[in-house]
C-alpha cells in the first residue's frame, strides 16, 4: 500500500516534470555550409553590412541573419564532425591526422550551422535556454539575428538564455558559426557541433543549469546523502517556494525524502540550499555493480509544482592512501587505466552515445578499470557510460592556469561533472612544460586546487607531470600524476613527500600496428611484439611491472587505450593516426591488449601470436625462425607446432612466454596450465585463401530510435570457416531497410581511404541579372535562350520606379561537366505575382502553393548543360535590388567501401528511426557476405522540430 502510494506520487512527479521542465534533444535537421576564413564572398558576406552583427543588436548579417536563405545548404544531424569528412592532405596538420582543415585550408575552417524551430505561444513566460555539450571550436551564436556570445573552448559545455529573443507561436532561427582553424591539442579534435545540443524549458523559478551537487558519505550500513541545490529566480517578482528532494533507487522506489523548508528568492536572485538524506543498507556503486540512484528535486509553491530536476548519482566511498594507493568502498583497487582521446574510426569526434558505451565496454573486456580523459573534459555521454558500466575516471581540465578565464573553465568542468560516481580524481592539466618544475607552477596549481575545493571537496586533485619532480607543482599536488617513469624517480618523490598520493597518469607509449609482425616502415607499420620504442616511454611489460610492484602507486594509465588520429609518431605523412593504442582506431584488439588482459583479469586466459600464414608482410620462408609469444595468467604454457611440443614454460608474474619456432605451415597450439591442469588453450592455423565475407554486429538487435548503432566487424573466412588474418581486400557495402552507414574504418594507421561517403553539396549563385519591362506577355520571346538582351537594364543600374509592371529578369550561372552523379536544383525566391520561371528557354514546373520563400525545382538532366545556363523569371514585381536565386548542385556519394586491414574492417550502422530489418551486403570480387540486423520498436527521445 505504502509502496503504491509512493509510486503514485513519483509517477505524478514525472508527469509534472514533462509539463514543467522539458529537456529536448536538438540534434536533427540542421543546415550546414562551409564559409571561408579570408574570402568574404565565400563567407556569404558575413560582417560586410554597414550595420552588422556587432553594431546593432538584431542586425546579424550574412547567414547569421534570420532572413538568410539556407535552402541550398546541406541538411544534417548532430553530432557532426566535418573534419572526418575531409580528404587527407600532406599539407594539413600532422596533429589533426592530415585531414584537410586548418591554416592551409581556409575554405574548410569555417562551418555555419542554422536551425529553424518552432516555439509554441504557450511557452511565453517560461525560461528557455539552449545547451551545447561541446563545439569545436570558437563558436559564435545568434538567435533570430541577435548575438548571444562567443565560446572559444572546443571542450567545455555552454548555454545561452533565449527567453527574451524568441518568437512565441512562430519560427525561430539559431545560427552557430564555428571556426576550427586553430588547434587546441596536438591530437585530432574534429570540427563542428560534435556533441549534442539541447533546448531546455523551465519556469523562471528553477533549479540552475547543472544546479545540483549530490555527494555521499558511506559509513557501515548507512549512507548520508548531501545535496547542494542552486535555485534561480529569473522572474520579475519575489518568489516563495518549497524545495523537496526524493531519493529514489534504481527500481524507482523512494528511499528517503526531505522538504528543505519554505524560502523565498528576490527577483533575479539565486541561492544555494543544502539538505541531507539517508539510505540504510545502500547499494554501493562499484566496478562490478555500478548501481545508480536518482535524486528528484522539486520546487513548489503551495500546491503548485514549479520545477522538477533529476540528478543521477551513485553511493560510494573513495579513499586515497599515500602508501597503499586507492580504495573503493573500502576495497583496494589497483588502477588499471588507459588514456584516451575522443575520436573513433569512421565518425571522428562525432560519436553517437552507443559508440561511447561500446568503447568503454571494449576497455572493460581487457580488465581496464579506469579512464583518463586526456586532455580535456569529455562529452557527458562518455561519463554516463562510465557510470553505467563501472569505469573509474580522471576528468581533466584542458589548460592549466589561474586567470579568471582559466578558473572559469575549471569550474565549468567540475560543476557539470561532479555528480558522476565514476569520477574519482580531477586533473588540473597535463604536462605543462613551461611551469611544471617552477615556483610559478606551484603557485598556479595551489590557487587552482584551493579554488576547486570549494566546488568539490569530496575528490582530490592531480595533474600529469612530465618533469621537475621534486620541484614546482609536484610539491603542491594532492595526488602526484607521474607521466613516464623515465622522467624521474617516483621512489624519491614518495620519500620526500611521504604524505602525497601517487598514480602513473601516463606510461607505455609503445608503438604497434595490429596484425603486423615485422616492421614495414614504407607503409608506416610497426611490429606488434611489445617493445620500448621511445626515449620517454616503456614497453607494456616494463611499465606495468614497475607500477604493480609499488603499493604506494595507485596504479597506471597506459598511453593509450585506443589509437587516435593525429600524433602519428614515429612517422609523418602518410601515417595519419597514432599507434600507441592497445586497441586500434576501431577498437580491434592489438596483441598488447592481451598483455594487460592477462594481468588485469583473473579468469584463466591465453593469447598466442603471431598468425601462422606466410605473409607478415615479407614472405615467411619454411624453416625461418619466428618469434612466438603467449600472454597468459596461467602458471605454465606449453606450445605445440603440428602436434610437436616446443617446450613448456613457467609464466613469470607480469611477464609473457616466448619461443623461437621454425616456420612450418600448419597448426600452432598453446595450452595453459594452472596447478598442472589445462585450463585454457588457443589454436592458430595456416589458412587457405578467403572464400566468404563474414559480418558480425556487436549486438543482435538495435532500437528504432534514430540513434542506436550496430557496430559491425567485417572479416573474411576460408573454406574451413577460419579467419584469414592477412586478408586486405577492398569490400563494397550496400544497405537496405531502416538503417544507414555513418562511417567505416579498419584500424590501419596509414590508410588514406575515406571515412565517409556522403553527397557533396555545393551552391552556385545566379549573377549578371538584367531586367526588361514588358508591354505584353502574349509572346514571350524574352525567355528564349537566344534573346538579345543588350538593351535590357542591368539590375545594378536600375532605379527605383515603384512600378509593378510585368518584368522579365534574366541571369546566368555556370554548371560543371555532366555526370550521372550530379543533380541540380534551382531555389527561387518569391518575387511577385504571376511568376513563371524558365531555364534555357524551357518553363520550370512551379508549385504556386509553396511557402513564401518560393519554389525549389529539381532540374531534369536534359534541361541543364555544362557551362553557362540562363534563367529567366517573369513577374509583376517592383524589385530593384539584386535577385537572390540559388542553384544547389548535389554530387551523389559513391558506394561505401573499405579495405580489410590484416583481416578486419568496421562498418558503423545507425538506426534511421523505423522498425524492421536492416540488410547489409558486402562484395569483394567473387566474395560475398550478407547480414541482417533486426530493429525493434523503441521510444525515440523527444526532439525539437
Ligand atoms: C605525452 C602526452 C600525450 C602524448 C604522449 C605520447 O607526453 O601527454 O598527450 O603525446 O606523450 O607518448
Amino acid at each position: 500500500m505504502i509502496f503504491s502510494f509512493i509510486f503514485f506520487v513519483l509517477a505524478s512527479q514525472i508527469v509534472a516534470q514533462t509539463l514543467r521542465r522539458e529537456r529536448l534533444l536538438m540534434d536533427r535537421n540542421w543546415r550546414f555550409s562551409f564559409g571561408h576564413t579570408s574570402d568574404h564572398d565565400k563567407d556569404f558576406n558575413y560582417g560586410a553590412a554597414y550595420f552588422s552583427s556587432y553594431a546593432k543588436s538584431g542586425f546579424a548579417d550574412g547567414p547569421a541573419s534570420s532572413m538568410f536563405d539556407d535552402r541550398a545548404w546541406r541538411k544534417l544531424n548532430i553530432p557532426h564532425d566535418w573534419a572526418v569528412e575531409a580528404p587527407f592532405d600532406s599539407k594539413a596538420s600532422l596533429s589533426h591526422g592530415f585531414k584537410a582543415i586548418g591554416r592551409n585550408f581556409p575554405e574548410r575552417n569555417i562551418g555555419w550551422y542554422r536551425k529553424t524551430f518552432f516555439i509554441p505561444k504557450s511557452d511565453d513566460g517560461r525560461k528557455i535556454t539552449i545547451e551545447f555539450d561541446g563545439v569545436f571550436r570558437n563558436s559564435i551564436t545568434w538567435i533570430n539575428g541577435h548575438y548571444l556570445g562567443v565560446e572559444p573552448s572546443g571542450y567545455s559545455s555552454f548555454q545561452y538564455d533565449l527567453t527574451d529573443y524568441l518568437n512565441y507561436g512562430g519560427e525561430n532561427v539559431i545560427v552557430v558559426r564555428v571556426d576550427a582553424g586553430m588547434e587546441e591539442g596536438w591530437f585530432y579534435e574534429g570540427a563542428g557541433i560534435y556533441r549534442h545540443v539541447w533546448l531546455v524549458k523551465t519556469d523562471p523559478l528553477h533549479v540552475d543549469y547543472n544546479g545540483t551537487f549530490v555527494s555521499t558519505v558511506v559509513a557501515k550500513n548507512l549512507a548520508t546523502v548531501k545535496v547542494r541545490t542552486s535555485v534561480v529566480n529569473d522572474g520579475k517578482a519575489k518568489a516563495d517556494f518549497t524545495l523537496k528532494h526524493f531519493l529514489v533507487n534504481a527500481q524507482k522506489k523512494k528511499i528517503d525524502s526531505i522538504a528543505v523548508g519554505s524560502t523565498s528568492l528576490a527577483a533575479g536572485a539565486s541561492h544555494e540550499l543544502t539538505a541531507q538524506l539517508t539510505a540504510r543498507s545502500p547499494m554501493l556503486w562499484s566496478l562490478e555493480n555500478p548501481y545508480l540512484y536518482k535524486m528528484i528535486t522539486t520546487i513548489s509553491s503551495g500546491e503548485k509544482l514549479i520545477d522538477t530536476y533529476e540528478t543521477t548519482f551513485g553511493m560510494r566511498d573513495i579513499r586515497w592512501d599515500p602508501n597503499q594507493g586507492f580504495f573503493l568502498n573500502g576495497k583496494h583497487v589497483k588502477l588499471q587505466g588507459t588514456n584516451n582521446h575522443q575520436d573513433h574510426a569512421g565518425v571522428g569526434t562525432a560519436l553517437p552515445d552507443e559508440l561511447q558505451r561500446f568503447r568503454i565496454a571494449k576497455l572493460k573486456e581487457i580488465g581496464c578499470n579506469a579512464y583518463r580523459c586526456s586532455h580535456n573534459p569529455p562529452t557527458p555521454e562518455l561519463l554516463k557510460a562510465c557510470d553505467e558500466l563501472g569505469m573509474l575516471v580522471i576528468d581533466e581540465n584542458r589548460l592549466m592556469g589561474s586567470s579568471d578565464q582559466n578558473l572559469k573553465e575549471l569550474k565549468r568542468m567540475i560543476v557539470r561533472d561532479r555528480n558522476h560516481p565514476s569520477i574519482i580524481l580531477w586533473s588540473l592539466g597535463n604536462e605543462e612544460w613551461s611551469m611544471e618544475g617552477t615556483e610559478r607552477g606551484a603557485r598556479i596549481v595551489s590557487t587552482m586546487q584551493h579554488y576547486a575545493r570549494r566546488l568539490d571537496s569530496t575528490r582530490l586533485y592531480t595533474a600529469a607531470v612530465s618533469g621537475g619532480w621534486g620541484n614546482g607543482i609536484s610539491t603542491v599536488l594532492d595526488v602526484m600524476g607521474y607521466n613516464y617513469i623515465s622522467h624521474g624517480n617516483t621512489d624519491q618523490q614518495h620519500k620526500i613527500f611521504p604524505l602525497q598520493d601517487g598514480v602513473g597518469t601516463e606510461e607505455g607509449a609503445t608503438f604497434s600496428t595490429r596484425g603486423i609482425y615485422a616492421d614495414d616502415k614504407e607503409h608506416c607499420h610497426l611490429n606488434a611484439y611489445d617493445w620500448d620504442p621511445t626515449d620517454w616511454g616503456a614497453s607494456a611489460e616494463e611499465g606495468w611491472t614497475y607500477y604493480n610492484k609499488r603499493d604506494y602507486l595507485a596504479g597506471m594509465f597506459v598511453w593509450s587505450g585506443f589509437d587516435y588520429r593525429g600524433e602519428p609518431a614515429p612517422f609523418g605523412w602518410p601515417a595519419i593516426a597514432s599507434q600507441f593504442g592497445v586497441l586500434d582506431l576501431c577498437g580491434f584488439p592489438k596483441d598488447n591488449s592481451f598483455y594487460y588482459k592477462s594481468w588485469w583479469t583473473t579468469s584463466p586466459m591465453l593469447h598466442l601470436f603471431p598468425h601462422w600464414n606466410s605473409g607478415m608482410p615479407a614472405e615467411r620462408k619454411k624453416g625461418e625462425p619466428v618469434k612466438v609469444w603467449v600472454y597468459s595468467n596461467c602458471d605454465e604454457v606449453e606450445l605445440f607446432l603440428n602436434g610437436k611440443s616446443q617446450g613448456r614454460q613457467k609464466i613469470q608474474k607480469d611477464s609473457h612466454a616466448e619461443w623461437s619456432v621454425p616456420y612450418i605451415p600448419g597448426k600452432l597450439e598453446a595450452k595453459g596450465y594452472i596447478n598442472g591442469k589445462n585450463v585454457s588453450s588457443e589454436i592458430i592455423q595456416t589458412t587457405e585463401k578467403a572464400s566468404t565475407i563474414e559480418m558480425k554486429s556487436h549486438k543482435p538487435e538495435i532500437k528504432a530510435d534514430g540513434e542506436d548503432l550496430a557496430i559491425i566487424t567485417v572479416s573474411e573466412l576460408d573454406k574451413a570457416k577460419r579467419f584469414v588474418p592477412d586478408a586486405n581486400d577492398e569490400i563494397v557495402f550496400t544497405i537496405q531497410g531502416p538503417g544507414k552507414i555513418i562511417g567505416v574504418g579498419n584500424g590501419d594507421p596509414s590508410s588514406l581511404e575515406a571515412d565517409k561517403y556522403i553527397d557533396e553539396i555545393t551552391e552556385e549563385r545566379v549573377t549578371d541579372w538584367k531586367v526588361k519591362t514588358l508591354n505584353s506577355n502574349d509572346n514571350l520571346t524574352e525567355v528564349m535562350i537566344g534573346t538579345d538582351d543588350t538593351g535590357w537594364t542591368a539590375m545594378s543600374n536600375m532605379k527605383n520606379d515603384n512600378n509593378n509592371a510585368t518584368k522579365v529578369f534574366r541571369g546566368k550561372f555556370v554548371l560543371p561537366e555532366k555526370t550521372e552523379h550530379l543533380s541540380v536544383k534551382v531555389l527561387l525566391p518569391s518575387i511577385g505575382n504571376e511568376q513563371g520561371a524558365y531555364l534555357n528557354g524551357k518553363a520550370l514546373k512551379l508549385d504556386r502553393t509553396n511557402s513564401s520563400l518560393g519554389n525549389e525545382v529539381t532540374i531534369d538532366a536534359a534541361q541543364w548543360k555544362a557551362g553557362e545556363n540562363i534563367i529567366t523569371i517573369v513577374a509583376d514585381a517592383q524589385r530593384h535590388e539584386e535577385l537572390k536565386v540559388l542553384v544547389q548542385i548535389t554530387k551523389s556519394a559513391t558506394p561505401w567501401k573499405r579495405k580489410l586491414f590484416n583481416g578486419l574492417a568496421q562498418v558503423i550502422v545507425q538506426s534511421t528511426g523505423g522498425t524492421g530489418e536492416i540488410i547489409l551486403k558486402a562484395v569483394s570480387g567473387k566474395l560475398n557476405g550478407e547480414m541482417k540486423i533486426s530493429v525493434k520498436p523503441s521510444q525515440a527521445r523527444v526532439e525539437v522540430e
